[in-house]
């Protein structure tokens, strides 16, 4: 109603639209007032916008209570000739209202019709909504890469306990109990015998124990030390390989590990192999590869060496053997273990290996 007000001025919402029966003003000939009535009804439809606003105009002149039915009710009392004309006259007004009537209500529709349209149309230019994937983690992908490096140097995966026993974590490495050598990881004890594991190896007993040389394995998993800084994480992952055969010697392992980095990090990537120890290898040695921040300068990330350490490995310590019945007169063998934060940090240039495990998608889309 308001809206119907503010179109009909307020001169003619109190005329002849809106006369209540019996006020009509009788000293205007009826004529007249038919043609005030017409002329009225479509200024107010002229401005009419929806189709409510046109029903409402309807009502007020043509309803039971509108201003054509008031008027068309005192013909009655007119004398035969005039109420013949008057009454032709004002059903003329009123075919022709209700011609105008449908008229302005087609324009509205199909005014309204092109306008949904219009909000509606498809831009088929526009680019699709992209469907939001998920992608591999970095390390799963670092891992995924590895296997697929050693598989083709035939290289077979095997899996172990993430849970291990003291014996098969230290002491069938060479590691018996009270050993200096058990301060090198700092360990997370379940009970006196049961540890988390610390390293991979000892799937390489593990291993062993079920199966007759020649070996030629690679055991992935979660290892877990009391160490946390930005290039240590408590929990981390490594990747161990075991090759025992007859006659396998260190240049195997160095050619072995050589093939590995260049496939891994390109062609171009330096490489050391530095004298080190561990207890279930003899001789060891620990790969450095070239640092990614400096290029060998020396940084604050490789403590100034120029040189960063992916693994450690070495000939497997005939003491070793002695706890899988293997016997080290006839078969030798080679053995490693990476940190695969570590690889995936070199090779993306990542500088602190708690981004991995964070869930920071802004991190993992990266990959
Ligand atoms: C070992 O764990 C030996 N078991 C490796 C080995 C296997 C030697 C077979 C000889 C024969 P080490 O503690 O150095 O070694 O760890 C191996 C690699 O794990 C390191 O080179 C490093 O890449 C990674 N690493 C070690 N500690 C952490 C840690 N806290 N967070 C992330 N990576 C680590
Ligand atoms: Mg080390």
């Amino acid at each position: 109603m308001a809206v119907l007000q503010s179109f009909f001025p307020s001169s003619i919402v109190h005329c002849s639209l809106c006369v209540a029966p019996g006020i009509l003003q009788r000293n205007r000939p009826l004529k007249e007032e038919l043609e005030k009535i017409r002329e009225e009804c479509e200024a107010t439809l002229s401005l009419a916008k929806t189709e409510p606003e046109v029903s409402e105009i309807r009502v007020r002149v043509m309803g039971r209570k509108g201003s054509l039915t008031q008027l068309l009710k005192q013909l009655g009392a007119l004398p035969e000739v005039e109420r013949k004309e008057i009454g032709r006259k004002a059903n003329e007004v009123k075919e022709s209202l209700e011609a105008r009537i449908e008229e302005v209500l087609l324009q509205i529709q199909e005014r309204e019709r092109k306008e949904s349209l219009a909000k509606e149309r498809i831009d088929v230019t526009l680019p699709g909504r992209r469907v939001a994937t998920g992608t591999r983690h970095p390390l799963t992908q670092t891992l995924d890469e590895i296997i697929h490096i050693f598989s083709r140097l035939g290289f077979e995966v095997v899996e172990g306990p993430d849970v291990e026993l003291d014996y098969y974590n230290f002491e069938a490495l060479n590691i018996p109990k009270g050993h200096p050598a058990r301060e090198m990881q700092a360990t997370f004890f379940i009970s006196e015998d049961v540890v988390l594991r610390t390293h991979t190896s000892p799937v390489q007993v593990r291993t062993m124990e079920k199966k007759k040389p020649p070996v030629r394995v690679i055991c992935p998993g979660a290892v877990y030390r009391c160490d946390s800084d930005p290039t240590h994480s408590p929990m981390f992952h490594q990747v161990e390989g075991l090759l025992v055969d007859r006659g396998v010697t260190f240049s195997d392992l160095k050619g072995v590990l050589t093939v590995f980095v260049h496939q891994m990090f390109g062609k171009e990537t330096k490489l050391r192999f530095r004298p080190s120890f561990f207890p279930f290898t003899e001789p060891s040695a620990e790969i450095d590869i070239e640092c990614f921040i400096c290029g060998g300068k020396g940084c604050g990330v490789c403590s100034g060496t120029g040189w960063l350490e992916i693994l450690g490995s070495g000939m497997v310590d005939p003491a070793v053997y002695r706890f899988v019945n293997y016997d080290p007169e006839e078969v030798t063998g080679f053995a490693f273990g990476m940190g695969i934060e570590r690889i995936a940090m070199l090779k993306y240039g990542i500088n602190d290996i708690r981004l991995f495990f964070t869930n920071d998608l802004r991190f993992l889309k990266q990959f």
